[in-house]
């Protein structure tokens, strides 16, 4: 298929409309038996992602690697991991999403290879001076670049490890099985451009650049979103843009706004780039009961180039980072969400959604809304969406990686080995476990998570004015209470929740839409039309409305009685 015939079927712009669900090849479905989910599993699969509402499939790595780092530790950049099946099956799945219309974005691990990639036995073994060693950085010394922070700050006490062989230090931001590649040096990056190529020409629609900020580092400076740095993804996207236009480039780079929207732009950079502030002022709002967390960072948040897109989540497959918060603030979540210190890892909690909410189905349904309501293309983790639950006692992630739970059968349905031989154990407790928390039951049950999580997709999708909107929040005179309206023409929709646990009521500024009658998306009812400058609402424990702002429809007058 040409560029020109890909694009003109996907539409232009896609990811501003993706909503991305994130799985774990490894953890989805195994169809050969061995325990560890794979690539012909997945494919089986794709009905049901498909059943979803969501348009888009992001990957965790699945290329050959020691598996040290959920494998963020490549040493084979071209190739599938054999415990995850063949390129062959990987082509077949992106052909089986295609004919779907599900794009696929794949993890770009790009700051750093497993220490066994052939590149790092080459560089240690290699003279000093030499070709192959510049693929890294390496110093004499452990001082070098000093200004910079350590990341992994539960494991790691150093960005620099020695090497034996080498006779030298060599860098990693992340751990010490995970040297830096040098992006100083052309030959790296070239070696990028064509591990991109090799991708995009199975079929690939993007990118996720992992750990992007880090790509370049330089004395005396936090060795952080450097310009040299911004400078290389700009050459990347006008490279790769040559042979195949229609690539999406996704930054992870867990940074203030600010700095975030750096990865932008002009709108020559990266297409998207992940909201991580936003995702724990959506945990403090509603521990707090209070708008205010969103509203300030929605209000830091300065506006994007055309083109691009946040990408905005609750969960992913690390711990819920707590990084872009104060201390005080930090401390706050920690004491809410992670009483149990076994659930605290680096600066974060290691949980899923569900437990996080105390299993407390209002608010699992109020999280979903903000994040399918605020501004961005949604991303939703693998489970989530059933409310599966996490097993602390594994260690780093894992825990948050656990298989999908499919049904109330051997292995949760995600494998026929011995449970002895599954990548990680299913979870199998009273209260999250596959007999009380799968697939086939809520698919059975007309009330289900699982059938409320498709149900509002399906709204979201009939609305552009979530995917393109503009985004303006109303005034409310209770701070428990959020509301604001997206708006992509005549398509204009209120959305509007109690942050609280118990029931409020509020007056919201919408004199803006005086005339107008609120029609509430799920069910359709007309509420009473916007004629005073104050429209009066009241909530139940966790409430939440998505109303269309309508002009043309009438609530009716009240029959005499
Ligand atoms: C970010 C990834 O999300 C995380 O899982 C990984 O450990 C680090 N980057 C290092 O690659
Ligand atoms: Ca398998």
């Amino acid at each position: 298929m040409t560029a020109k015939s890909r694009n003109e079927r996907r539409g232009p712009l896609w990811h501003k409309d993706a909503v991305i669900y994130h799985l774990h090849v490894r953890s989805f479905s195994d169809a050969n038996g061995d325990g560890i989910g794979d690539f012909a599993g997945l494919t089986q699969k794709l009905d049901y992602i498909e059943s979803l509402g969501v348009n888009t499939i992001w990957l965790l790595p699945f290329y050959p690697s020691p598996g040290r780092d959920g494998g963020y530790d490549v040493t084979d950049y071209t190739n599938v991991s054999p415990e995850y099946g063949s390129v062959r099956d990987f082509e077949v799945f992106v052909t089986a999403a295609h004919q779907r219309n599900i794009r696929i974005i794949v993890e770009l691990v790009i700051n750093h290879t497993s220490d066994e990639h052939p590149w790092f036995q080459s560089a240690r073994r290699a003279r000093a001076d030499s070709k192959e060693r510049d693929y890294y950085v390496w110093s004499d010394t452990d001082e070098k670049f000093a200004g910079t922070r350590i990341i992994f700050i539960d494991s790691e006490t150093s960005n620099w490890s020695w090497d034996p062989v080498a006779g030298a230090y060599y860098w990693h931001r992340f751990y010490a099985h995970q040297p830096d590649l040098n992006f100083r040096n052309p030959i790296v990056v070239e070696e990028l451009l064509k591990i991109m190529r090799f991708w995009l020409d199975k079929g690939v629609d993007g990118f996720r650049l992992d750990a992007v900020p880090h790509l370049i580092e330089r004395e005396k400076t936090k060795s952080e979103n450097l310009p040299e740095t911004h400078a290389l993804l700009k050459h990347l996207r006008r490279t790769l843009e040559e042979t195949h236009p229609e690539v999406i480039l996704l930054a992870e780079a867990n940074l203030w706004p600010k700095e975030a929207r750096e990865y932008f732009g002009e709108g020559d950079e990266c297409h998207m780039a992940f909201h991580f502030p936003l995702m724990p002022r959506i945990f403090s709002a509603v521990a707090k009961a209070s708008s205010k967390p969103i509203k300030t960072i929605m209000r830091q948040t300065l506006p994007i180039p055309d083109d691009c897109q946040w990408a905005i989540f609750l969960r992913n497959h690390d711990e819920l980072t707590l990084e872009m918060v104060s201390e005080a603030e930090r401390n706050f979540l920690w004491e809410k969400y992670a009483a149990d210190k076994r659930a605290r890892l680096n600066l974060g909690i290691r949980r899923r959604l569900s437990p996080l909410m105390d299993q407390d189905r209002r608010r699992i349904e109020l999280l979903h809304m903000l994040l399918l309501s605020l501004p961005g293309s949604p991303v939703l983790y693998y489970g989530d969406e059933i409310g599966m639950g996490d097993n602390i006692e594994l260690g780093d992630r894992d825990g948050v990686r656990t298989p999908m739970q499919w049904a109330d059968e051997k292995n949760a349905g995600f494998s026929n080995a011995p449970p002895s031989a599954l990548a990680l154990p299913v979870i199998a407790n009273a209260q999250f476990g596959y007999a009380a928390i799968n697939v086939k039951d809520q698919e059975d049950d007309a009330h289900s998570l699982l059938n409320w999580v498709r149900q509002v997709l399906a709204l979201r999708a009939s609305h552009t004015a979530f995917a393109r909107g503009q985004m303006r929040f109303v005034k409310t005179d209770n701070d428990s209470v959020i509301a604001f309206v997206r708006a992509d023409g005549d398509d204009r929709i209120l959305c509007v929740a109690n942050l609280s646990n118990t029931a409020q009521a509020t007056q919201i500024g919408l004199s803006k839409f005086n005339g107008f009658t609120p029609v509430e998306l799920t069910g359709g009812a007309a509420f009473p039309i916007i004629e005073h400058k104050a429209y009066a609402m009241t909530f139940q424990p966790y409430a939440y409305f998505w109303l269309k702002l309508d002009k043309n429809r009438s609530a009716g007058d009240l029959d005499a009685e």
